[in-house]
């Protein structure tokens, strides 16, 4: 059991995991800060990102969180089947449920896109002071970008809801945020 197969799994399976551009960035990101050991995700899918986060160093703890409980129990299975149980704690559940009892030094939000301001309202007080957030899929397949108008409401919706995002981000007192033209968009934003 390796890494290969959970992304195998995911391609056949229709799970959406990090892209490979945008898992690198956050894998480079936390191996150049070392201070980082103490990380909250919001989406865990089948455990990948928890898992590539956990490989970095032995001193990073990984708490993570998934609603769906399909995903959940492949990512309680792909931890155990490589041996990361003690770096990576998951919970079954919707995050807005999830009350943390500790801090962080890094909430790596990547879980339903329409809801990213609640989960930055809901997790920035556990996040140390000079801790980091990072946010995927800021582009959101490039649609955030675009000029044209999206025909479908649905989609509008939520890209509006992305771009909200961005501008509350670009404006939160106490937090400086760039985003990366990397993999789908990636915001970085540290507390001061
Ligand atoms: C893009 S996937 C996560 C991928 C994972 N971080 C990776 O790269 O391996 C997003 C996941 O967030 C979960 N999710 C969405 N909203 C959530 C919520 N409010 N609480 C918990 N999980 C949520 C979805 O069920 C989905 O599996």
């Amino acid at each position: 059991m390796g890494i290969k197969e959970i992304e195998h799994y995911a391609k056949e399976h229709h799970v959406p995991i990090m892209e490979q551009e945008g898992i690198q960035f956050l894998t480079k990101y936390i191996q150049e800060h070392e201070e980082i050991c103490q990380v909250l995700e919001i989406g865990s899918a089948i455990g990948y990102s928890a898992i590539r986060m956990a490989q970095i160093r032995k001193t990073i703890h990984v708490t993570t969180i998934e609603r769906d409980l399909e995903r959940y129990q492949k990512a309680v299975e792909n931890i155990q089947k490589m041996h990361f149980e003690e770096q990576i704690t998951i919970h079954y559940g919707d995050a807005f449920d999830f009350t943390p009892d500790q801090t962080y030094d890094l909430i790596f939000i990547d879980a339903a896109k329409s809801q990213y301001i609640k989960f930055f309202e809901q997790f920035t007080p556990f996040l140390k002071p000079g801790g980091t957030v990072i946010s995927d899929n800021l582009y959101f397949h490039g649609y955030t970008k675009q000029k044209e108008r999206i025909e479908s409401k649905n989609l509008r919706q939520l890209v509006q809801k992305i771009r909200n995002y961005i501008t509350y981000l670009e404006q939160k007192e106490g937090f400086t945020t760039t985003i990366y033209e990397i993999g789908d968009g990636i915001g970085v934003t540290r507390k001061e």
